[in-house]
């Protein structure tokens, strides 16, 4: 059977530096908690009206298209994986498509937030090795600054986040032992409410107890509904992300050592085995939390949260690309990607280079 290796990879984010200083003119925070508590000095923001999650997607794409010695022409099938689309629906899969001129394959959206990328490169590795497809672009993008809030009362979700992109060409290889060697997906919907953007959501008040309804801002479960948005709702913030950010975190440096270790485990490889750790760039200090369990030195684990924030479905094929164009992954290398968020959902993914 085919495996499936990573033939062209790419990342664009925005122009624009937002510091932390620049934040602490907008709410009430500072440089040193962010830096402290994330390790985060600085994200990109995309110009509002002017660039979408599909047209930061787009630029990522065609690097990636571009090194993978191909035209867009080639692309049999395409894979878009985030939270921040620019509509409700359709998704940003057709919109990619629209875009590049691409003509009539298919175009999947992945909704697995921080672990949209490994979802989706599990997903589009299963069609390589069956034989179906030959060349899927995979794309994990983010525009996050439109929709966070950036009062005081948002400060604990909106200094963390930033936009950008990154994407991959995946392309069928009989090269012995090189490609993805195993993918492994979890969800645990214990979760759900504690990283959510609940309100956009057209039913989430059906399955809410009264008290509930109240707590999330939807005036009346059992509505006709539809979306609505209420003055309360403006009012009490429900109208933007939450995050019950230490509940996220106790999970996320549990759930990635295991999801590693299974990886591991299903390979027969060690953790002394791995060349480059990538994981999700959630948080440094998870990611350093996370490096010392695995007892792997520092430069066996690529982080860049500290320019670019948590970019969620976009972060594991940024860094990856960036720790391609360092030099960091070459021929042969065991590059390990993992990632935990939103849903509960986590995942983890090992490639040979
Ligand atoms: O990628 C998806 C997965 N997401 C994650 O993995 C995120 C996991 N969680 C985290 O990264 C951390 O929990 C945070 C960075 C979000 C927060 O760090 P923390 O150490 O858990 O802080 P906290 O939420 O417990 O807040 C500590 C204090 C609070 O004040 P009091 O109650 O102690 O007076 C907050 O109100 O810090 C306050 N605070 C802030 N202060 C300045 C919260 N946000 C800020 C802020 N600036 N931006």
């Amino acid at each position: 059977m085919n495996r499936t290796k990573i033939a062209g990879i790419g990342f664009h984010v925005p122009e624009r530096v937002v510091t932390n200083d620049d934040l602490a003119q907008h709410m009430d925070t500072n440089d040193q908690w962010i830096r402290e508590r994330t390790g985060i000095e600085e994200r990109r923001f995309a110009k509002k009206h002017e660039e979408t999650t599909t047209t930061l997607a787009v630029k990522a794409c065609e690097i990636a298209i571009e090194r993978a010695g191909i035209t867009k022409d080639d692309v049999d099938f395409i894979i878009f994986a985030t939270l921040s689309p620019d509509y409700y629906f359709p998704g940003c899969g057709v919109l990619l498509q629209r875009a590049l001129g691409i003509k009539d394959v298919g175009a999947l959206d992945i909704r697995n937030q921080c672990s949209g990328f490994i979802y989706g490169l599990s997903v589009a590795d299963q069609f390589i090795k069956t034989g179906m497809y030959k060349n899927i672009l995979l794309v994990g993008a983010e525009f996050h600054s439109c929709g966070l809030d950036f009062t005081t009362r948002g400060r604990g979700v909106s200094v963390i986040f930033g936009d950008g992109a990154g994407a991959v060409v995946l392309q069928p290889t009989q090269e012995e032992g090189k490609g993805i060697l195993t993918t492994h997906l979890h969800s645990d919907w214990t979760g759900a409410e504690q990283l959510a953007y609940i309100n956009q959501g057209c039913h989430g008040g059906h399955w809410l107890d009264e008290e509930k309804a109240a707590q999330y801002g939807y005036p009346d479960a059992d509505g006709l509904g539809g979306i609505f948005i209420t003055q309360e709702m403006l009012d009490g913030g429900h109208t933007y992300p939450n995050m019950n950010g230490k509940h996220v975190f106790k999970f996320a440096v549990t759930k990635f050592p295991e999801v590693i270790g299974e990886a591991l485990f299903a390979t027969n490889l060690d953790t002394t085995d791995i060349d480059m750790l990538i994981p999700h760039q959630a948080n440094l200090r998870i990611s350093q939390f996370v490096q010392k369990i695995l007892g792997l030195p520092d430069e066996k684990v690529w982080n860049n949260i500290q320019k670019y924030g948590n970019t969620t479905a976009a972060s594991i094929p940024i860094a990856l690309c960036e720790a391609f164009e360092a030099g960091k992954v070459k021929d042969g290398d065991l590059v390990c990607l993992a990632a935990f968020g939103s849903g509960f959902t986590w995942g983890s993914a090992l490639i040979r280079w």
